[in-house]
């Protein structure tokens, strides 16, 4: 798979480890987070990097701040993302399964590195399982879209 990945400055020893990680299993990783300790707002790269799962030019997203938490809050401010912060295999699995994600965050400073790879392995291992998921994800995609939900109505 083709996929970017990107961090802030209390990250940036774990991106490292995740895109080797990504690479050794054969991936093409895009890194649009900063390489440096000095201080960086999260929120560039939570954008570049859904940005390119946006338009398409990826197939999916990583995401690593201290918890996970602003940048993917910035990622799912971008039309037609779903960004998921998680600490856990199963929900990362479930995510994708039920919730159609196509970025996963976590936090550095949250969990550890062998964690992160699991999570990142189940994520990715995880097919959407569409049926009665596809009628809410596409309900999430209409609020995206419109700032409106026709079902809330009835
Ligand atoms: C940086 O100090 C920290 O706020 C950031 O990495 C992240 O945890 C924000 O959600």
């Amino acid at each position: 798979m083709k996929l970017a990945i990107g961090n802030d400055h209390v990250a940036v020893d774990m991106k490292n480890e995740i895109m080797q990680y990504l690479k050794e299993k054969g991936h093409e990783v895009i890194n649009v987070g900063t390489d440096t300790p000095d201080r960086f707002n999260y929120p560039v790269s939570g954008y570049k990097v859904a940005k390119l799962v946006a338009e398409g030019k990826v197939d999916g997203g990583v995401l690593i701040c201290g918890t996970g938490v602003g940048i993917s809050l910035a990622a799912n401010k971008v039309h037609g993302i779903r960004a998921c912060v998680c600490s856990d295999p199963y929900t990362a699995k479930l995510s994708k399964q039920h919730n159609n994600t196509n970025i996963i965050a976590f936090g550095a400073r949250v969990i550890g590195v062998e964690l992160a790879k699991m999570i990142v392995d189940e994520w990715l291992n995880a097919e959407f399982e569409g049926g009665r998921h596809s009628e809410r994800v596409a309900m999430i995609n209409e609020i995206d879209a419109t700032q409106h939900l026709k079902a809330a109505e009835e």
